[in-house]
């Protein structure tokens, strides 16, 4: 069967394929420690499955407007005006099916073959991926060191007549790292100099440890506004990764571009969802803050564990559930008469013989990495670093 290049052009999403495996192990019985999803480990608090229920026993089956029921755009629009103090319209919003969806349409919206696209690693996998299936070439910043900040001199490099957008990511998966106001103000001062698009993906904006909220590149630019596409979901902060349910609002040009894809492609996202989305949305915030807190509890147990580990470093991530630590310090070493060569081997030998499933940094153009997700039970985490201890006792050189 002949398929089309595209799809040629991307593979598999790794930490999917690693999940799977880790999951088949378990379903064969082996006590498996899972730190590779990227999903929180709470159930979807009560008021927002109970008003799933009810939208279902009122009926709220059918299709809806493909860019969202109204009630959820209005909901999206209040949040908005609220915390970052902009007033979009109702043609500014639109509601799909996760914010991966949201960013793909974004994607094949903005970009045509030939174009350039900048996504500073380490990067959330689906990126680069996604801008290659719109034909355009993803251009990946190198990060400078474990503050894994963004490499401004890098970008402005990159900023040719051909690049049309740069993607932030704060807090970042995998790194868990925040941007910083010079960060964006670098960032604010590139876009208008070269006419870039802004694509923030705030998807982890609630799960910040160190500050009560993430810095904002339209808090401090509300000008950038008309170039600035912000996109999150309910995926992470209310605990609903499998509901699919993101949104997005921007310049109404490109939601309108957005919202004719979706159009043609999914129409709306899971009707009795987003009325679920829209109790979310109007949830109290310590229903976030209880989810957030046991995460910062976790954040406390595995990364100076992590960061104490011979030859391994690990900085605290200001934001998200993961610990990304370096493990350059055991490549060209020896553990259990194998030599470790790559962070992708070390993953492999980590989840066969020990039964820890971690995503290897090389998934997110970070090669010498690891990254543990902490949405797991803390008995999980002391379990799964009690076995790191072990395995680092045997490594030798070689
Ligand atoms: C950085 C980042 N953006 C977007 C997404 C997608 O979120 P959603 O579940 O809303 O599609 C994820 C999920 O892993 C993510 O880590």
């Amino acid at each position: 069967m002949h398929l089309a290049t595209r799809v040629q052009s991307i593979s598999p999403s790794p930490t999917l394929a690693i999940s799977a495996r880790a999951k088949a192990l378990k379903a064969a019985g082996e006590a498996v420690l899972s730190m590779a999803a990227g999903e929180p480990d709470f159930p979807t608090p009560e008021p927002i499955r109970q008003a799933c229920v009810r939208a279902l026993e009122a009926g709220h089956t059918g299709y809806a407007p493909s860019a969202g029921v109204p009630e959820l755009r209005q909901a999206v629009r209040e949040r908005y005006r609220t915390e970052l103090g902009l007033a979009y319209g109702d043609d500014q919003v639109v509601v799909s099916c996760g914010a991966k969806q949201c960013l793909y349409n974004a994607m094949q919206s903005l970009l045509e073959p030939g174009d350039r696209a900048v996504v500073q690693a380490p990067y959330w996998v689906s990126y680069p991926a996604q801008i290659r299936l719109a034909g355009a070439e993803p251009v990946l910043l190198p990060f400078e060191d474990d503050r894994f900040g963004l490499n401004g001199d890098a970008l402005e490099a990159a900023c040719g007549a051909r690049t049309r957008l740069v993607i932030l990511n704060s807090p970042c998966n995998p790194t868990g790292s925040v941007l910083e106001d010079e960060d964006l103000d670098r960032v604010a001062g590139l876009a208008r100099e070269h006419d870039l698009v802004v694509i923030c993906d705030d998807i982890y904006d609630k799960l910040v440890y160190d500050v009560p909220r993430p810095p904002h590149i339209l808090l401090r630019h509300p000008d950038l506004a008309d170039r600035t596409l912000v996109v999150n979901g309910v995926s992470k902060a209310y605990s609903m990764t499998g509901w699919r349910l993101g949104y997005a609002v921007g310049p109404a040009e490109l939601i309108a571009a957005m919202r004719k894809l979706q159009d043609q492609s999914t129409s709306n996202a899971t009707t009795f969802v987003q009325h679920a989305a829209c109790a979310a949305l109007a949830c109290p915030p310590s229903v976030v803050e209880s989810m957030r807190a046991e995460f910062a509890r976790r954040r406390e147990r595995i990364v100076p564990r992590l960061d104490a580990l011979p030859g391994v470093r690990c900085a605290r991530p200001a934001g998200t559930f993961y610990a990304f630590a370096s493990f350059e310090g055991w490549i060209g070493r020896e553990l259990a008469g194998r030599a470790v060569e790559s962070t992708l081997q070390l993953a492999g030998m980590l989840l066969e013989d020990r039964r820890v499933a971690v995503v290897p940094g090389e998934a997110f153009g970070a090669p010498g990495y690891l990254r543990f997700s902490f949405a797991c039970s803390t008995e999980v985490i002391d379990e799964a670093m009690d076995r790191m201890e072990a395995l680092a006792a045997g490594l030798s050189e070689r």
